[in-house]
C-alpha cells in the first residue's frame, strides 16, 4: 500500500512538526484542528521554522515555497476520508482520542491507517472505539519534540495490527526522513519507559540534595553528552506534561520507579510547568539566559 495524503489531526507543537515534517518528505497534507485561530497559530510555527530552515540554507526558498504549497489546514473532518493515513497528536485524553477516532472511522475510506502520537496511552484502548476492520490498521507513531529535528519515530504495534499495515507505517517513517524503531504497544513504549524514570530521579536527587539544579544538569551533559541536562529536559518537555505520563506509566506497572515525586507534583500544582509557563526549574523571563528558580 502507498501513502500519498496524509492527514493530521491537531496543530499543535506535535501536529505542527509531524505535518511540517511529512510536507518536507513530499507528502500532500491536511492539518486538522478544532478552530481558525488554533490552525493559523500553528502554520505560523511552521511558517517560521521553515523560514529559519531557509535562512540556514538547509533548503531553498523554492523547496520553501513547494512545501508550504503542501499543506492546507482545515476545521473540517471530512476533508480527511480520502487520506492514505491519519496521524493524530490531539489532546492526551483518551475518551476525546476515542470519540475523535470513532467520528473519523465512518468518513476514512476503509483502507486509511489511523495511527496515533500519544506518547503514554493504550494504542490498544484507542482503537477498539473504531470498527473491526479499522482495528488491524490502527498504529503507534511517537514522534519526538522538536519533530522536524529529532530523529527517532517509534511504530508501535497492537495484538491486532495487520502485518502489512505494521510494515507501511514503518517505511512511512523511513519515508519522513526518520529513523523507525519497533515497540509492542506498553505504556511508555522504548524511549518513555527508559526516559521518565531518569527524568523523575533527576527530580528525586534534587530533593534529596545530591546536587543543585545546574549541577546535576551539567552533570548529566557533560559527564554523559546529553544535549541537554534532565531538568532542562524537563522544562523543555513539560513538567505538566510529565507529570501526567508518569501517573498513566505507574498507573500501569506499579513500580516506584514511574511514581511522580512529591516535588514534581507541588511544581505542577503550583503552575511552573517549564518553557510553555516561563517557569519550571530555571526562569525563562530572559529566554536566551534562563536562570535556576529557587525552590526551597
Ligand atoms: N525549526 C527550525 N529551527 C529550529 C527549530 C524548529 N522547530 N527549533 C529550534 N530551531 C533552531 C534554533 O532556533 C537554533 O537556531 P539559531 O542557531 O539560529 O539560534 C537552532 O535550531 C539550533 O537550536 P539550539 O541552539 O537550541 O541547538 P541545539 O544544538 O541545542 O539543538 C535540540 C536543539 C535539538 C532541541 C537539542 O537541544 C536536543 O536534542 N535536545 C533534546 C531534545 C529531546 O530530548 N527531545 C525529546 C523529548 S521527549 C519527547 O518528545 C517525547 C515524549 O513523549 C515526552
Amino acid at each position: 500500500m502507498e501513502i500519498k495524503k496524509v492527514g493530521v489531526l491537531g496543530c499543535g507543537l506535535m501536529g505542527s512538526g509531524i505535518a511540517q515534517t511529512a510536507a518536507t518528505a513530499g507528502f500532500d497534507v491536511v492539518v486538522r484542528e478544532v478552530s481558525d485561530e488554533l490552525c493559523e497559530r500553528g502554520f505560523t510555527g511552521i511558517e517560521k521554522s521553515l523560514a529559519k530552515f531557509a535562512e540556514k540554507g538547509t533548503i531553498t526558498a523554492e523547496q520553501q515555497a513547494q512545501i508550504r504549497g503542501r499543506l492546507k489546514g482545515t476545521t473540517k473532518f471530512e476533508e480527511l476520508s480520502d487520506c492514505d493515513i491519519i496521524v493524530e497528536a490531539i489532546i492526551e485524553n483518551l475518551e476525546t482520542k476515542r470519540d475523535t477516532y470513532a467520528r473519523l472511522d465512518g468518513l476514512c475510506k476503509p483502507e486509511t491507517i489511523f495511527a496515533s502520537n500519544t506518547s503514554s496511552l493504550s494504542i490498544t484502548e484507542m482503537m477498539t472505539a473504531t470498527s473491526r476492520e479499522r482495528q488491524r490498521r490502527f498504529v503507534g507513531l511517537h514522534f519526538f519534540n522538536p519533530v522536524p529535528f529529532m530523529k527517532l519515530v517509534e511504530v508501535v504495534r497492537t495484538i491486532l495490527t495487520d502485518e502489512e499495515v505494521y510494515e507501511t507505517a514503518v517505511e512511512f517513517g523511513r519515508k519522513l526522513g526518520k529513523v523507525p524503531v519497533r515497540a509492542e504497544d506498553k505504556s511508555g513504549f522504548i524511549v518513555n519507559r527508559l526516559l521518565v524514570p531518569y527524568l523523575l530521579d533527576a527530580i528525586r536527587a534534587l530533593e534529596e540534595g545530591v546536587g543543585s539544579i545546574v549541577d546535576i544538569d551539567n552533570g548529566m551533559k557533560l559527564g554523559c553528552g546529553h544535549p541537554m541536562g534532565p531538568l532542562t529536559l524537563l522544562d523543555f518537555v513539560g513538567l505538566d506534561t510529565t507529570y501526567y505520563i508518569a501517573e498513566i506509566m505507574f498507573d500501569e506497572f506499579r513500580e516506584r520507579r514511574f511514581a511522580p515525586p512529591p516535588l514534581l507534583k507541588r511544581m505542577v500544582m503550583a503552575g511552573l510547568y517549564g518553557r510553555k509557563s516561563g517557569r519550571g526549574f530555571y526562569d525563562y523571563a530572559d529566554a536566551k539566559n534562563p536562570v535556576p528558580t529557587n525552590l526551597v
